[in-house]
């Protein structure tokens, strides 16, 4: 077994709540492309990362066992999901840090890395304009920005993303109803508005889904 599949397993196999989660989480530790991308992006950095919307904080256990020992926060709206988290990370011996809060006004301070996975369309128009702000914002003041989202405008995949949308509502998966993707070229219009420099990545490997990477900082 390779040390990559080791270490998923082992991550895997720390969450209680039965073969389906734990299934899921293995699946998405292989499959998902963000992750190693993370790892990655991270590397060179020792600052504290802030992880927005980090469900059951998978993101932190794996940099962690994947030699990034930086500090690393977390908030999700979702309470099992961070008692799950909170219950995983005590088995492994490597506690996080994990709260349940809503990322529109969690703390930023002090973040050298901000992670936003998949959690923009959850948030409404309004919401979603102010917490890209919010965002920029960070990035001016210093932070690095690291943003993985589904997009509009992407044909099928565009398609496909919905349509896993729809399916992880009608299973209860997640809970809520927004459901509003963005624009790329509106999210990287509105960073550079806000001089931001933007770099952007298709980031969905071998997925059906439209997901795409950005890199938000500081433009000076
Ligand atoms: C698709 S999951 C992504 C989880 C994680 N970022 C990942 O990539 O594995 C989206 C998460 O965002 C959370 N979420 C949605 N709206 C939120 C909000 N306003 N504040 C905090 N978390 C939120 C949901 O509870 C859910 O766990």
């Amino acid at each position: 077994m390779t040390t990559q599949r080791a270490v998923i397993k082992k991550i895997a196999q720390s969450f209680s709540g039965g073969r389906w989660l734990r299934g899921y989480i293995q699946g998405k530790l292989t499959a998902d492309p963000v992750f190693d991308t993370a790892l990655t992006a991270v590397q060179g950095t020792s600052g504290m990362i802030v992880d927005l919307g980090c469900g059951l904080g998978l993101l932190g256990l794996f940099l962690y066992f994947h030699g990034h020992d930086a500090k690393y926060r977390g908030c999700d709206l979702g309470g099992w999901k961070i008692i799950a988290g909170i219950n995983a990370s005590n088995r492994l011996g490597h506690q996080l840090d994990l709260q349940q809060g809503n990322l529109l006004n969690f703390p930023l301070d002090n973040a050298e890395i901000i992670c936003a996975f998949d959690i923009l369309h959850y948030l409404p128009k309004r919401e979603q304009e102010f917490f890209i702000r919010r965002l920029a914002s960070a990035a001016r003041n210093g932070s690095t920005v690291l943003i993985r989202n589904g997009v509009r405008g992407c044909g099928w995949r565009s398609i496909m993303t919905l349509l896993e949308e729809w399916w992880t509502r009608m299973t209860g998966w997640i809970q809520g109803g927004t459901i509003n993707f963005p624009e790329l070229k509106h999210l990287i219009s509105t960073f550079e508005k806000e001089r931001c420099q933007v770099e952007t990545k298709p980031l969905w490997g071998k997925t059906p889904f439209s997901s795409y990477w950005l890199r938000v900082s500081s433009q000076h």
